[in-house]
């Protein structure tokens, strides 16, 4: 298992004793790195009949699964007093092992195994990912209801697969959802080498858009640079570059005078307020992310004299608005960009 704080990374969730259940969990929220816990468990028994067993392939660790382990997240998983603990098997962290424990992760891709006798729309081989938040990802196998899956279509790589429900639709929704961009239009985000980041300069530049693309200084600045505009970027700066006066100007050159239309938000503090300096008239901010952890503080007069509209935007929340097949379209949407190779999982993803 390769289970690694900081980058996001993927972690392979086959188990190499038969049947028994392994799983990354907690009983109580803090830092993953204290609360969190490998621990078998005696083996599920059969699904139930309108259940399929799915063995979880891989699983990525997002942000907000950090998040959701801190208690500092709206979402959280269910505490499973149904998983025993396997007689005799010790936990990577030696306390209070008989505890309720809630299951880590939130997204995965896996393969159905069993299905349970009511089940008609799963069979075994069936690749599924999750159709709901927080069903606990980080684990070698689940029981679920049948309602809570949703297939993936074989041309589609496990990796791809088992980070498909949350970035990528992210990216498109954010992109579609507030104002109506045309090709040539421009926008600018920050966090552009995020895996939400690299799918909006992905889709953006499918669909004709411009992007301004804001990432933080590095040592290497320059291959992230080259990776960026490979992926479609239009422009690419650093937030030093962007706070420069002058950079206004060379803005303004880029857009030949085109008002930017769109802010996307994933870091908040004082790099957000100077970004939104470079909306034009009408345009909207769409903060979906704080990996800053510092508040946005905005000028009243963008407000008056520009017309901004500020937006909060939660994928999660887009998922419970809408119906099944609303949220069935978005995944085959994206395994269309996928195919297209319009979209591709996020560099910073690294396989196991
Ligand atoms: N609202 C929603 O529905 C939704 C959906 C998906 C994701 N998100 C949120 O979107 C954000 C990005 O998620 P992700 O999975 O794409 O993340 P990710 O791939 O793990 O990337 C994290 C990004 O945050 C940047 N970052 C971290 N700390 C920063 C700081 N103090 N100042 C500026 N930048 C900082 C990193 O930049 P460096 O490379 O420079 O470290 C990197 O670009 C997270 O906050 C996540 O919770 C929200």
């Amino acid at each position: 298992m390769n289970f690694r704080f900081g980058q996001k990374s993927l972690f392979s969730t086959s188990s190499r004793q038969n049947n028994a259940l392994r799983a990354l969990v907690y009983h109580k929220n803090g830092n993953p790195a204290e609360v969190m816990r490998a621990q078998t468990f005696e083996p599920l028994g059969k699904p139930g009949p309108s259940q399929v067993r799915v063995k979880l392939l891989l699983s990525p660790i997002n942000p907000a699964d950090i998040n959701v382990i801190e208690g500092v997240y709206p979402d959280a998983p269910i505490l499973r007093s149904d998983l025993v603990p396997k007689a005799g098997a010790s936990s990577s962290l030696g306390y209070d092992r008989e505890k309720p424990v809630f299951v880590g992760g939130n997204e995965a891709i896996g393969v159905v195994t069993d299905a349970g006798t009511a089940v008609q729309e799963f069979k075994a081989g069936d690749r599924v990912i999750f159709d709901k938040s927080q069903l606990g990802a980080w684990a070698t196998y689940q029981n679920l209801e049948a309602a809570q899956l949703a297939k993936v279509d074989e041309d589609i790589s496990d990796v791809a697969a088992a980070t498909m429900r949350i970035n990528p639709p992210t990216a498109l929704l954010m992109l579609r959802s507030f104002t109506t961009l045309q090709p040539g239009d421009w926008i600018i985000q920050n966090g552009a080498n995020s895996a939400v980041g690299q799918a909006v300069i992905q889709i953006a530049a499918a669909l004709g858009v411009n992007t301004i693309n804001l990432v933080r200084n590095r040592p290497d600045i320059n291959n992230l640079m080259i990776r960026l505009h490979a992926l479609g970027a239009t422009r690419v700066l650093t937030y030093n570059e962007l706070a420069d006066k002058a950079m206004k100007q060379e803005v303004k050159k880029w857009t030949n005078g085109k008002s930017i239309k769109l802010g996307l938000n994933c870091v908040g503090g004082k790099d957000t307020t100077t970004m939104t300096g470079y909306l034009g008239k009408d345009a909207h901010l769409v903060s979906y992310g704080a990996m800053s952890k510092s508040p946005i503080s905005l000028p009243t007069s963008y407000f008056i004299f520009k017309n901004l509209t500020c937006h909060g935007y939660w994928q999660s929340k887009w998922y419970n608005d809408h119906s099944k097949a609303d949220r069935l379209g978005v995944y085959a949407e994206i395994m269309d960009l996928i195919r297209q190779k319009k979209v591709s999982y996020a560099a910073r993803v690294t396989e196991p």
